[in-house]
């Protein structure tokens, strides 16, 4: 089945949704989803969206812009950051004209609380700079976005998983994407694509991501040519669940909430003395880790607590009671009165396809644009996180860059034709389906899949050395030799779960090979990439992107420079 469109958006989270409703405004744009609309993974998001709007202290965007700069460890573009922090009051006055129920002040202004890494007047000391709605914010956005694209009468295409991208001439002009529910595949024509499909936590054992997020955008750019940015940077959110892994928000934190060891003690304070509890993830995710190796973790096992007995009931009760709710039912605990066993877990890819600031998906250090692709949102690397994401700058991230992408795609179609199409791209990808259904490979999906992230999280999460690494790569291509030896059990067309579990797989196995690449690559230790037998930052050697691009004899490295504007790097202090 073939249908044309002036633009196609892949994936139907945040970014993808803003920037939909901006192409809509003119163009026929459709969204293609794999899951229903609203269960897109940005309806997951917890604790808030950053903006100095200074509406409970003094605040203002070029505190916000440094402290994103230090915070990604100075490897993140200063040009984009700029663009995030300024554009930031902006969009939270647009969500807000939108419909969207954030927390109040007392005097009816849109409430903020304390987030990671955010400070005044250059880090001097924590600052009240995140919107929120409770403990729920990306679901209201999410719900918000939604609903504004079914006034606007876009076409979704729910429950459909894309296969490939249909590139000719070096120009991408549509999807190949698999009905759910029929088994059936569909040519999606469009003068352009923005993905927009989130992260790939689910490489990793233990995540906060959903089920979904399995980086499909991320490794279907990557096969059809698009290099991959600063893969290695993988964030360890410092308060999942123990075990499981859920997010428990650090709104937790941002409220007065404290992490304890064994012994009661605060320990960020001998860490992070200034902000202590505040202090970024990827510093907070090593304390955590380092108490837990001193033996200092709860009755000696590798987890600590979170401590929320002493916040009282209003604080829980208008901000926090989904994270009270996640505690009592994933770990049996009443958080009113007892602390939350927890334990860093893989929260986002700072990495992802390389994009410039308006979306268009660039091939090379001079940022070339792959005409006709863009990426916005958690699969892109716009590089406004660089080595480490401060909270609340991801809903940022997805709303402004999504809504810039929109932009430039409507831009973009008003001055370009749909090419006729010259070769037969469904072709190719029903053979690939027929052969993965006929096949009667011994090798089972879910095995290969638990290694390669019981393995991941083992030598490729927060601590990481070259032996480790090595070992990872050795391990990723034993897997990906198996992998073409899988079969498929159900034979179905209806929701089959297996084929697409298959799928995802092969898409996780290219993008833990470049994660590994890159981390044994980068010979120093810098934001949420700490390098054992690397402890140092090398400016010198190492304030640059890794690129990573998909070749004939396998992925290649390459580099490109990190954009400084204002702020020369710095040691990096709390
Ligand atoms: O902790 C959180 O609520 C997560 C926020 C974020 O990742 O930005």
């Amino acid at each position: 089945m073939e249908q044309q469109f002036d633009a196609i958006v892949v994936g139907a989270g945040l970014a993808g949704l803003r920037a939909a409703i901006e192409i809509g405004q003119n163009a026929r744009v459709a969204v293609i989803s794999k899951v229903f609309a609203t269960r897109s993974h940005s309806g997951a998001a917890q604790g808030g969206i950053g903006a100095a709007l200074g509406n409970e202290e003094e605040d203002n965007w070029e505190w916000h812009m440094f402290d994103t700069i230090k915070g990604s460890d100075y490897l993140g573009d200063q040009d984009a950051i700029e663009t995030l922090a300024k554009d930031a009051p902006r969009t939270i006055y647009e969500l807000e004209h939108l419909g969207v129920p954030f927390n109040r002040t007392a005097e009816g202004k849109i409430a903020q609380r304390a987030f990671g890494g955010h400070t005044s007047n250059f880090g001097k000391a924590a600052v009240k700079r995140a919107c929120y709605a409770a403990d729920r914010t990306g679901r209201v956005i999410l719900d918000t976005l939604w609903e504004q694209c079914l006034q606007r009468e876009i076409q979704f295409f729910d429950e459909f998983q894309i296969l490939s991208l249909i590139v000719q001439d070096g120009r991408c002009c549509g999807v190949i994407a698999y009905e759910l529910a029929t088994g059936k595949l569909h040519t999606l024509r469009s003068k352009a694509v923005l993905l927009a499909t989130g992260g790939a936590g689910k490489i990793f054992k233990t995540t906060s991501n959903a089920f979904a997020s399995t980086g499909d955008g991320m490794a279907l750019a990557y096969q059809a040519g698009a290099p991959l940015e600063d893969m290695e940077f993988v964030q360890f959110h410092p308060t999942g669940i123990y075990k499981l892994g859920i997010l428990i928000s650090e709104a937790a934190r941002g409220e007065g909430g404290i992490l304890r060891n064994k012994d009661g003690e605060r320990f960020m304070e001998r860490y992070a003395p200034t902000i202590k509890d505040l202090a970024p993830r990827d510093m907070i995710a090593r304390c955590i880790l380092e108490e837990v190796r001193a033996g200092r973790g709860i009755d000696g096992k590798d987890y600590v607590h979170l401590d929320l007995t002493h916040l009282g009931d209003d604080v829980i009760g208008t901000k926090l009671s989904e994270i009270i709710g996640f505690a009592k039912t994933y770990a049996g605990v009443d958080a009113k009165k007892e602390p939350i066993p927890v334990l860093p877990t893989c929260h986002y890819m700072m990495g992802g396809i390389a994009a410039d600031s308006d979306g268009r998906v660039v091939v090379d250090d001079q940022n070339t644009p792959f005409p006709g692709l863009y990426a916005a949102g958690e699969c892109a690397c716009v590089s406004v996180h660089g080595a480490n994401r401060l909270g609340c700058n991801a809903l940022l991230d997805t709303l402004v860059f999504g809504r810039r992408s929109g932009m430039e795609i409507s831009r973009f179609i008003t001055k370009t034709d749909l090419p006729e199409p010259t070769v037969n791209f469904t072709a190719n990808i029903e053979k690939k389906i027929a052969d993965l259904m006929a096949s009667d490979g011994q090798e089972k999906v879910g095995a290969i899949a638990a290694e390669m992230q019981e393995m991941m999280m083992d030598k490729v999460s927060v601590f990481r050395t070259a032996d480790g690494l090595k070992g990872a790569l050795a391990k990723i291509g034993e897997l990906k030799d198996r992998y073409r030896n899988i079969s498929v059990q159900d034979k179905g067309n209806c929701f089959n779960r297996d084929l697409l579990d298959a799928l995802e797989l092969g898409n996780m196995l290219d993008l833990a090979e470049v994660i590994a690449m890159g981390a044994l690559y980068r010979e120093e230790s810098r934001g949420a990439h700490s390098r054992e037998d690397f402890p140092q930052r090398d400016d010198e050697q190492f304030l640059k992107h890794t690129m990573v691009r998909r070749t004939e004899d396998g992925p290649q490295i390459f580099d490109k420079p990190v954009t400084i504007t204002r702020f020369e790097p710095k040691e990096r202090t709390y």
